[in-house]
Order: C-alpha cells, then structure tokens, then sequence
C-alpha cells in the first residue's frame, strides 16, 4: 500500500513536472525577441572588412527575431551596405534568414545613415504590414525622422514600431516632438519606441528625463532603466526601449519581466575592448514580447 501511493505520489508529480514544460514550451514559441542596436558607423569599409568584426555582429543579430539598426551609412543606390550584412548572416546557407526594411538615406547634412528593420523571414510570428518615414508636421524638427513599421504579431495584434536615432545636441526637443509623432498616429494599437536616444549623461539631465517620463510618456514604461549601461565608453544608458502600457488609446505591449537589458556582446564572446569597439560603441538593447 505504502509503495502505491509512493508510486502515484511520483506519477502526479511527472505529470505536473510534464505539464509546466508544455506551458514553458507555449510560451517560448509565442514570444518575440526585439532589439535595438546602433551598429557604429557601419560603412562599405566596415561591411567589407576581413577581421572577425562581421562575424560577431552576424551571431549577435541572430539573437533576435526583429531587431531595429541604426548609423548604417550606405550612399549606394542598391542597398549593398546592407545586402552585404544579411550575407554575412546567411554565409554558407543558401537560404535567406533575414530580410530587411531600409529607410532612404537621413540628415540634414552631408552625413546621413539609413535607420534599418531586420526581421526573420521564416518566422511565422511577424507579419510585415507597412513601414514609412515620419514625414508630418514636426518632421523638420528632426535631424532624422523616425522610421515607424507596423506589424501584426500571431499571438497578440498590431503593434507599432517607432525606431529612432536622436540627435546629441538636441535630444530634448527631438525627444518631446516623439511625443507629437505618436500622437499623430491614425492608429490606436501597441507602441514600441526605441533607438538610440542619446537620453543621459551629457545629453539629457536628470530634471529633464523625469519631465520626459512624467510629462511626455507617461502612459508609456521604461523598459532599459538609468542604471543600464547601453555603452562601451561611458556610463551611460542612451539606448531605450520604451513600451505603451495599456494606459488611455495606447494597448499594453506584453513583455517578459527579466529579458529587458543589454546584451554585453564584449564579455559574453569574450572580446578585446578593441575588437569590441570595432563591433559597437554600443550594446544591443533587447526585450521579449508577446
Ligand atoms: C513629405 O511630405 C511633403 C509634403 O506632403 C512632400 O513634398 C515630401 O516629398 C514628403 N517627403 C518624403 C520624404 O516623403
Ligand atoms: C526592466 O523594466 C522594468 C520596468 O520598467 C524596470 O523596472 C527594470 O529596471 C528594467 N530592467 C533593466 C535591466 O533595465
């Protein structure tokens, strides 16, 4: 008798044991990882270069099944810079993993970078919608528009995307004038803003952060918080993820508590602080949606 309950007793135990795994496994497959990652001047001369800095940018942006890039300076008119990338994704495979969303060439100046969206191709998960440069009211108040993608997510809906990279002299005013994009927006679904914001140290002061979380985006969370460092130089966090929250219009973007961070590339593949330089000044910003 005492051996048969200590037989079920296991059994219902495996059985739990089972279960939990199949609700992990769910979970996992309906999630998303996104990212954010300023590429650091990623030119023709850094696109062709034979040093290991290619390969390690290819493992890094096979983390993610979206990921939004910035300083991508290509003047070509054939996209080679970022044709260029996504074959060194694709290396020996014959099939296309990664395909991209490319925005015209940005700036007000002779320097312009494209703001780019890689997405996996084959993921079921994603569906592309529509992508566009901001290009209303406010657009001349940026040194480069925001380059915003819809998509439709299988377990969850619309979602809107607003990549950006802000200009350092003039953060606060670009980063207020998000707020006026957002607004504008015909759509009420799902809002994710992210880039490279430069909104820290220097750039944007403690007062003026707080203002920018309580004034401007408060119905929105903060997924990378001031103590993250998102850069290889400085203390600082520049990098943000910032996700609507379910507050007024905006629908709440459903996020895995603890996969919101940086991904330091330099200790984890363990690189040289110049090897890693020469990949990025910055890590990738990341978080699992769902
Ligand atoms: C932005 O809109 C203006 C006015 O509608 C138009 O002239 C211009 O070509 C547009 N620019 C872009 C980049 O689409
Ligand atoms: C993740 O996001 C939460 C909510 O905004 C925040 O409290 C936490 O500090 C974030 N973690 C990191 C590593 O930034």
């Amino acid at each position: 008798m005492y051996r048969f309950v200590r037989f079920i007793t296991l059994f219902i135990l495996i059985s739990l044991l089972n279960n939990t795994d199949n609700l992990l496994f769910k979970s996992r497959l309906s999630t998303i990882k996104i990212g954010s990652f300023n590429l650091r001047r990623y030119s023709l001369a850094k696109a062709t270069s034979t040093n290991a800095v290619n390969t390690h940018i290819s493992k890094i942006l096979q983390r993610y099944d979206l990921i939004f890039l910035q300083e991508i300076i290509d003047t070509s008119n054939d996209n080679q810079v970022v044709n260029l990338l996504l074959n060194h994704i694709d290396k020996k495979s014959k099939i296309k993993k990664y395909a991209a969303i490319i925005s015209p060439p940005l700036g007000s100046t002779s320097y312009k970078e494209r703001l780019v969206y890689l997405y996996k191709k084959k993921s079921s998960k994603i569906k592309i919608l529509s992508s566009y440069v901001y290009n209303g009211s406010v657009s001349k108040m940026f040194e480069r528009q925001p380059f915003i993608l819809h998509i439709e997510l299988s377990s969850f809906g619309k979602i809107i995307f607003i990549g950006t990279h802000l200009k350092p002299d003039s953060v606060y005013d670009e980063f207020r004038h998000l707020r006026t994009v957002i607004d504008q927006l015909k759509e009420k679904s799902s809002i994710i803003l992210l880039g490279d914001f430069n909104a820290d140290c220097s750039y944007l002061n403690n007062v003026k952060k707080k203002e920018m979380r309580n004034t401007y985006f408060s119905e929105f969370q903060w997924l990378i918080d001031d103590r993250t460092e998102t850069n290889l130089l400085e203390s600082c966090s520049y990098d943000r993820i910032i996700v609507s929250s379910g507050i007024n219009q905006w629908k709440k973007v459903n996020w895995k508590p603890k996969t919101n961070g940086t991904f330091q590339f330099d200790k984890k593949f363990k690189l040289t602080k110049k090897l890693a330089l020469q990949i990025s000044d910055h890590y990738p910003v990341e978080v699992d949606i769902y």
